[in-house]
């Protein structure tokens, strides 16, 4: 699938596709400050929805906050934006809604806040981000040789472009290993997370997820904690240290773009029986269920277009 439409939201309005550029002096292009969410939009029975479009929204906005960016636009007035560009695209499958606040053009050097903020939003329609295949086969991944950006010197709880270089860094290194994805270890040597991803095991029936102390919030992560708890599964949120993901019985990636994806081996370790888990399918399955807005008891989380 490429990444195409007919309109991107560039500061305000809709322009058509092939419009949408920035100057090559955009300050966040040469030093990575800016800000982005991954937001998908599902379609199901009832139409085209976005899923927790307010907390994605909420999300950017503190990212923004937080890397010292202010943007001029409302919380209410990006999700309008985000309802009027799927309206415009009229896509046809499950759509990825990629907002981005950034510094433009104007002013040069490491002292930002005098460059002037940009906003876009594109979407595009996208299929799974780890494979069809990976979906219900899992995936193979190993750990990065590089620590997941330090708490001491990054601020991971902003979805911050300059973030990213040690996600691709680690991704880049997986693939060229023969790896499909990596998982980050933390400082202290515990899993932090995917380089897109928040991660999950089970052992003995328990649910066990890291804390997000070296992560994002995850919004997904946050959804299958609810339906773990939906499901009568025992959780917990502790460190997790990678030998034992080698002996536990499960192991999966969740994340927006990664939505629930198996992991079937680590570091050439195969898990249990190297296939999709019990619990994790029975989680899959719970999670497209909201997403497609087949559970009511979460109705609220979509936003119809
Ligand atoms: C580094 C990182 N961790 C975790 C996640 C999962 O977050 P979410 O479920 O909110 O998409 C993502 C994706 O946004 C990510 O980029």
């Amino acid at each position: 699938m490429s990444i195409k439409a007919d309109f991107i939201w560039l500061d305000g309005q809709l322009v058509k596709f092939e419009d949408a550029k920035v100057h090559f002096l955009t300050h966040s292009l040469h030093y990575a400050n800016a800000v982005f969410e991954g937001t998908r939009a599902y379609l199901g029975e009832n139409g085209m929805a976005i899923f927790r479009l307010q907390d994605h929204t909420k999300r950017l906005l503190e990212s923004a906050k937080i890397t010292a960016i202010t943007p001029s636009f409302s919380q209410e007035e990006l999700e309008n934006a985000q309802i009027e560009l799927l309206r415009a695209n009229n896509f046809k499958s499950n759509v990825y809604i990629r907002p981005l606040i950034f510094l433009g053009d104007g002013i040069m050097g490491i002292y930002h806040t005098k460059a002037p903020v940009r906003v876009g939003i594109a979407a595009w329609e996208w299929g799974a981000y780890l494979g069809e295949e990976g979906l219900n086969k899992g995936i193979k991944v190993c750990c990065s040789s590089l620590m997941r950006n330090s708490a001491k010197a990054n601020f991971n709880k902003a979805k911050a472009s300059a973030n990213y270089l040690n996600s691709m860094m680690a991704k880049y290194e997986a693939i060229n290993s023969g790896y499909e994805e990596a998982l980050m270890i933390d400082e202290e040597g515990f899993i932090a997370e995917g380089t897109g991803e928040c991660f999950f095991m089970v052992k003995n029936g328990v649910l066990i997820s890291p804390p997000n102390d070296y992560s994002l919030k995850s919004i997904t992560q946050d959804t299958v904690l609810k339906l773990a708890k939906d499901l009568g599964i025992e959780v917990k949120r502790q460190r997790i240290s990678r030998d034992e993901v080698y002996v536990c019985d499960e192991a999966f990636l969740v994340g927006t773009a990664a939505e629930i994806t198996p992991v079937n081996s680590l570091d050439n370790r195969i898990i249990a029986d190297g296939l999709r888990g019990k619990m994790t399918k029975k989680i899959q399955d719970a999670f497209f269920d909201v997403v497609y807005g087949k559970n009511e008891k979460y109705a609220s989380m979509l936003t119809y277009i």
